[in-house]
């Protein structure tokens, strides 16, 4: 049969996520890979969550393995919501909803929201995922590029007035504010106002993605966009404090919008798996969350330090890179002569992979640079994967 003649025009204008293709090559053992966005295995509380599991088991073990509600566990919403005072954000349960991850989050504002062609503002760079979840649903994604304050915001609004002229329909601004991914920038406590009040102006709803801010290591923290504006869709995740193989995540919103991204989640998986969700409502009931954070913190920390001494000492001149105050990521731009794309091929003889800068890049541009994960390796790689990159540009720069 030839499905290519059957497939809908969304299936087709879908793609392959760059990253996820990556991961596979980059997985060979042998390679020291800085290209996915994994977590340290380290970093798992695997003690605790073994003793909750045999605790939710011996006690709650039908609930566990039975179907669940929606929008997620009753119990789960209510000390989510509680959690969240914590962080300035005013919720009780009607406001949250549990996701299978935050991408399951970011397919349903896609689906809920935008029609073919409404556009969606994006930073310049953007989180792959996010842009293939609106671009699955066959939005019109534009770029804001970002600096070392994150997205530039004094440009959005001279964008929104020259798009609304050639008649688009504008929709939505989604937004990594905190530890950025790819880029690894805060956005300023200024520009975070600002956006708020460009949202009002022009009716945009704002999708504030937060899977990293808890993962701050240096630095003050910034109060969420969506304390600024309830109207703010938060999404955020324990994929990188807790587990990232349980896949719960929650969207914080006005009670309308979850109800409608509830009846989306029907269609999807009915519900998200009951297990994990448990074990994540013991571990914030037992206080786990913040004891465990400053684990994971401390540890990324030093795995950030060894990578940017060693890209200090290591890459030659005329290369610049981002200094994280926490996440998982560092930016380096490398000479307009450099097309990272190319360079890969070179770097996987060096048995190093990164991903290239492009495929974050709404508009394709971005091809001097690269994303470099330092969460996921242990010290020593990190080291030594860094050499072998330096060594890998050297080459590429003659
Ligand atoms: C910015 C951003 N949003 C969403 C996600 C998806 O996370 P989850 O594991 O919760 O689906 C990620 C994962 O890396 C991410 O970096």
């Amino acid at each position: 049969m030839d499905f290519e003649k059957l497939y809908s025009e969304r299936a087709l204008s879908m793609r392959a996520s760059e990253i996820r293709e990556l991961l596979k090559i980059s997985q060979q053992p042998e390679i020291i890979s800085f290209a996915g966005g994994l977590p340290s295995p380290d970093s798992f509380p695997l003690d605790i969550i073994r003793k909750i599991t045999k605790e939710i088991l011996e006690n709650d073990g039908e609930k566990a393995l039975q179907y669940g509600p929606t929008e997620g566990l009753m119990e789960l919403r209510e000390i989510f919501a509680e959690y969240l005072k914590k962080d300035g954000i005013t919720a009780t349960y009607e406001n949250v909803l549990v996701t299978v991850g935050s991408q399951e989050a970011l397919d349903l504002t896609a689906k809920v929201f935008i029609n073919k062609g409404d556009v969606v503002i994006c930073g310049l760079p953007s989180y792959i995922g996010g842009i293939n979840a609106y671009r699955a649903i066959q939005s019109r994604l534009e770029g804001i590029p970002l600096d070392n304050d994150g997205m530039a915001v004094s440009l959005l609004e001279d964008r929104i007035k020259e798009l609304q002229k050639n008649g688009h329909t504008l929709k939505m601004i989604y937004i990594i504010p905190t530890f950025q991914n790819p880029a690894g920038v805060v956005l300023s406590e200024d520009r975070r106002k600002h956006l708020v009040e460009i949202a009002q102006k022009y009716h945009l709803i704002i999708v504030e993605d937060d899977p990293y801010s808890k993962l701050r290591f240096e630095g003050k923290s910034l109060k969420s966009i969506k304390t600024y504006d309830d109207n703010v869709l938060y999404l955020t995740t324990f994929s990188k404090i807790l587990s990232p193989g349980f896949r719960v995540a929650f969207v914080v919103g006005p009670k309308e919008v979850i109800r409608k991204l509830v009846i989306a989640k029907q269609s999807t998986d009915l519900c998200g798996p009951v297990l994990p969700q448990l074990i994540s409502y013991h571990f914030i009931k037992d206080n786990h969350v913040d004891k465990h954070i400053p684990l994971i913190t401390k540890m990324y920390k030093r795995k950030k330090d060894i990578m940017m001494e060693t890209m200090e000492q290591y890459f030659p001149p005329g290369i610049e890179w981002t200094h994280p105050q926490g996440g998982m990521f560092s930016w380096v731009r490398l000479p307009e002569s450099i097309n990272t794309m190319i360079m890969f091929q070179d770097a996987l003889k060096e048995k190093v992979a990164y991903v290239h800068g492009a495929a974050f890049y709404v508009d394709g541009s971005g091809t001097n640079t690269m994303r470099l994960n330092f969460s996921n390796p242990s010290d020593e790689k990190i080291e030594e994967g860094i050499k072998r990159l330096a060594m890998v540009i050297k080459r590429n720069l003659k």
